[in-house]
C-alpha cells in the first residue's frame, strides 16, 4: 500500500499543515496532521466512478473556522459532559463549557484544533498528540494516537490509544461525515445499527441516564430503513434536536452498523469494539461550500461515531470512561466500502 505526504497549507499561527495519503488511484484516504482529519475517501461505485465518500473542505481555514468538526478527532473526550465538570477522586475538574453550559468534543481549543505528529508506522500512518495537563481543565499529561491504515479490501482501520499520568476520562471517535453519492443529503441512505437500545437524552443533548428500547421508536434500525423514515417524527428525541443526534447501545454484534446508497451502490460496513455509537444527522450544520466547490449544508452528511457514552462520567450504570494511570486506553473501529 502507498503512503505519501504532500504541504496541505498553514494554519494562522504559521504550523505546517500536511497531508497524508494512502493508498493508489483505485481507492484512497487522505488525513490531515491537522485535527487527525479524515479529508478525503475514495471508493469506486457500481460504475467504477470515484466517490469521495466523506465532508471536507479545500484549504486548512476551512477547517480552522469551521464549526462541525468534519472528520475530525476530537478530543480528550469526545461529545458532552455535562455542567462541564467532573469529580475524580473526590477532585473536582471545572472543564470549558463551550455548549452552552456543557462541554462538547474537548472545549474551547480540542484536539480536533491541534497539528497532530505524524509519522509512518505499523503498516500505516500513525497520528499522535500530547495533551498537557489541565489543557481545558483535564487532569494529567495524557499522550493520545491514532494509527491509521487502508486497503480497499480491509478497509479504513483507526487505532486508537492513549496513556495519562493521573487520573482522566478519555474518549476519542473520528467525526466524519459519510455521503455515499457524494453530494445532495442522506435521506435516502438506507441504515441499519446492531443497537436494541438507547441512551434517553434531555433538551441539551445530555443523556437522563436512562436507557430505553428503541423498539417502537425512530431509533430503531435493527432492519434497514432510510434515514429520512422517521427523522422528522414527532418523538422527542430526534424532534429536540432537529434530526438524529443520539447515542446507540451497541449490542456487540458485528457488524455494528452498515450505511448503503441505492444510487451510488456503495456500502460502508463498520465495526467497532466501542459500547457507542453517536448517530449524528448535521441537524445543525449551515450551508456551505466544500471541496471542489461542492455546496452541502443540514443533513449532507451522517456521522456514525465509535464511542464511549455521552456524560459517561456522571452515569454510573454506563461504561467506565476513566483511564487510570499508567494505562493503556485502546479502541478500534473498521469502516470497510463495497459495492453492488
Ligand atoms: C454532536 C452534536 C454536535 C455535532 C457537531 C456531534 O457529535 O452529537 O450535538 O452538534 O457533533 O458539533
Amino acid at each position: 500500500m502507498e503512503i505519501t505526504h504532500r504541504e496541505f497549507g498553514h494554519t494562522r499561527r504559521g504550523e505546517a499543515v500536511t497531508c497524508w495519503r494512502l493508498g493508489d488511484g483505485e481507492a484512497f484516504a487522505e488525513f490531515l496532521d491537522y485535527g487527525c482529519t479524515l479529508r478525503r475517501l475514495c471508493v469506486p461505485d457500481r460504475t467504477g466512478r470515484l466517490v469521495d465518500v466523506v465532508l471536507g473542505y479545500d484549504t486548512t481555514a476551512g477547517y480552522e473556522d469551521g464549526d462541525g468538526y468534519l472528520g475530525a478527532t476530537p478530543g480528550r473526550f469526545s461529545n458532552r459532559i455535562g455542567g462541564a465538570s467532573f469529580s475524580l477522586n473526590g477532585k473536582t475538574c471545572l472543564l470549558a463549557a463551550n455548549d452552552g453550559a456543557n462541554h462538547l468534543h474537548g472545549g474551547l481549543r480540542g484536539f480536533d484544533k491541534y497539528v497532530w505528529q505524524a509519522e509512518e508506522a505499523d503498516g500505516g500512518v500513525r497520528f499522535t498528540r500530547v495533551s498537557p495537563d489541565g489543557e481545558e481543565g483535564y487532569p494529567g499529561t495524557l499522550t493520545a494516537s491514532v494509527l491509521v491504515r487502508w486497503s480497499l479490501s480491509g478497509g479504513l482501520e483507526l487505532t486508537y490509544g492513549a496513556v495519562s499520568d493521573q487520573d482522566t476520562v478519555v474518549n476519542l471517535t473520528n467525526h466524519a461525515y459519510f455521503n455515499l453519492c457524494g453530494g445532495g443529503d442522506v435521506l435516502s441512505h438506507r441504515l441499519r445499527v446492531n443497537a436494541d437500545f438507547f441512551t434517553e437524552n434531555d433538551a441539551h443533548c445530555l443523556p437522563t441516564g436512562r436507557i430505553l428500547p428503541v423498539d417502537g421508536t425512530p431509533m430503531d434500525f435493527r432492519q434497514a430503513k432510510p434515514i429520512g423514515r422517521d427523522i422528522d417524527s414527532d418523538a422527542v428525541c430526534v424532534r429536540q434536536a432537529g434530526g438524529y443526534d443520539i447515542n446507540l447501545v451497541l449490542s456487540g454484534s458485528a457488524p455494528a452498523a452498515e450505511l448503503y446508497a441505492p444510487e451510488s451502490g456503495i456500502r460502508l460496513t463498520l465495526t467497532t469494539d466501542q459500547p457507542g455509537l453517536q448517530l449524528y444527522t448535521a441537524n445543525t450544520l449551515t450551508g456551505r461550500t466544500g471541496k471542489g466547490g461542492v455546496p452541502f449544508g443540514r443533513r449532507s452528511g451522517v456521522c456514525l461515531e465509535t464511542q464511549a457514552f455521552p456524560d459517561a462520567i456522571h452515569h454510573p450504570n454506563f461504561p467506565s470512561c476513566v483511564l487510570r494511570a499508567g494505562e493503556r486506553y485502546a479502541r478500534s473501529a473498521r469502516f470497510v466500502f463495497t459495492h453492488d
